[in-house]
């Protein structure tokens, strides 16, 4: 059984850093060269990838577009290194492979791989780099992409072959990419250019005379993080993301059990980048004041017995959002959750306008697609292709 420190030991002193330094190693100039955590990504970063994932998504209505798409990767083939559960992480990413025309190959079961016969993830991980020309990889260990991506810089370093690392999962740590298509679903959402949208009345328009201080795109907003806010590794990286629009707030709703409260290192982190917090452990409360919901399940398979003592009595109504709550939440309010979901989000809301996660989901297509093209340097065609065939 390989554990974490095994590896980590080797890159200690490089995961140690301050996550600046760090981030300066997965990046040269403007490009990333590994995915690893979300305090990569700055705000023009993000306006640009989902802008891009717009284009794409526009030109693959089109036969014509699709064939310009997969022609610009078809070259290249992708490593799918995903040993711990995923669904729609991992299909997602495939698609937005096969949107390129990349080949793509996986490994989900490690009892089928060498690592059964006591390989080591990282052997793994370089045999992996000899074949594939990009790695995209979820695990149960933190810290397992980010020393990849070291032992790729290592290889790079020596002249030796080196491919881009992207962490679709990493332990309770971070799902950088899911925090993308998660700022892409808000990002859709307020820009409130819906197709029934037109000059003379947008649906914003109406909202505005209603909710005065509605502003479009993700300023200025209070974002409501409900369920399992400490052990979700998806509130993590979102949170990071969000705090880089100005006046917005996160109200954290949580049972009031340690582990399911938001960790000390993050509630820091976002007080510095000016945040306001606030805590609640109860839904119904506070859903009026919300301008986003992001319903999360609670992370039952890593509890301890204590904290199965702890669920044994624990009553969920607090945390679910009951059809009964939906007439005390904003009109505009949107729905999301990063799936799988249990009883938090009972089937009754998926008909309700605000409910957003079968569209979250589908846009991370969109968006992991837009992140292969900044990695493989293929956006700057698709914007040109764009522009020609569509316009500014
Ligand atoms: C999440 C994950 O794996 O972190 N799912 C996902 O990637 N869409 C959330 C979860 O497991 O609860």
């Amino acid at each position: 059984m390989i554990t974490p420190s095994d590896f980590s030991e080797q890159y200690e002193s490089l995961i140690n850093r301050p996550v600046l330094a760090k981030a300066a190693d997965f990046q040269r100039q403007e490009r990333l060269t590994h995915v690893i955590f979300a305090q990569q990504f700055d705000r023009d970063m993000l306006n640009h990838l989902c802008s891009t994932a717009s284009m794409i998504r526009q030109i693959s209505r089109h036969r014509q577009g699709q064939d310009f798409l997969t022609g610009l990767l078809s070259h290249k083939r992708a490593m799918l290194y995903f040993t711990q559960a995923s669904t729609r992480t991992f299909l997602s990413f495939m698609a937005a492979c096969q949107i390129l025309g990349m080949t793509c190959n996986e490994i989900r079961d490690p009892t089928t791989s060498s690592e059964f016969k006591g390989e080591s993830p990282l052997d793994s991980m370089r045999m992996f780099s000899s074949y594939f020309d990009v790695v995209i990889m979820r695990s149960n260990m933190a810290k397992f992409a980010e020393s990849c991506a070291y032992l790729m810089n290592e290889l790079a370093s020596q002249g030796r072959r080196s491919v881009p690392v992207v962490n679709a999962g990493s332990g309770a740590d971070e799902h950088p990419t899911q925090a993308l298509l998660d700022i892409y679903t808000i990002q859709r959402t307020f820009e409130f250019s819906s197709q029934k949208d037109n000059a003379r009345q947008s649906r914003f328009d109406t909202l505005r005379r209603r909710y005065p201080e509605l502003n479009k795109g993700l300023e200025n907003k209070t974002y409501g993080f409900c369920g399992d806010v400490g052990r979700g590794r998806t509130v993590r990286s979102l949170t990071t993301l969000l705090a880089l629009w100005p006046g917005v707030r996160f109200n954290f709703i949580y049972p009031n059990y340690d582990k399911l409260a938001p960790y000390a290192d993050m509630l820091t982190r976002l007080e510095e980048a000016g945040v306001g917090i606030e805590h609640s452990h109860s839904l119904p409360d506070v859903i009026n004041r919300l301008d986003m919901l992001y319903m999360t399940r609670i992370q039952h398979e890593h509890d301890t017995d204590a904290d199965r003592r702890f669920f044994e009595t624990f009553d969920a109504a607090q945390f679910t959002l009951y059809p009964e709550l939906l007439s005390k939440m904003r009109e505009y309010c949107p729905i999301l959750h990063p799936f799988p979901r249990n009883q938090e989000i009972p089937f009754e809301i998926d008909s309700d306008p605000r409910a957003m996660y079968f569209r979250q989901a589908r846009n991370g297509m969109w968006i992991r697609a837009a992140l292969l093209a900044h990695l493989f340097d293929v956006d700057g065609k698709i914007g040109a292709f764009h522009q020609k065939n569509y316009g500014a």
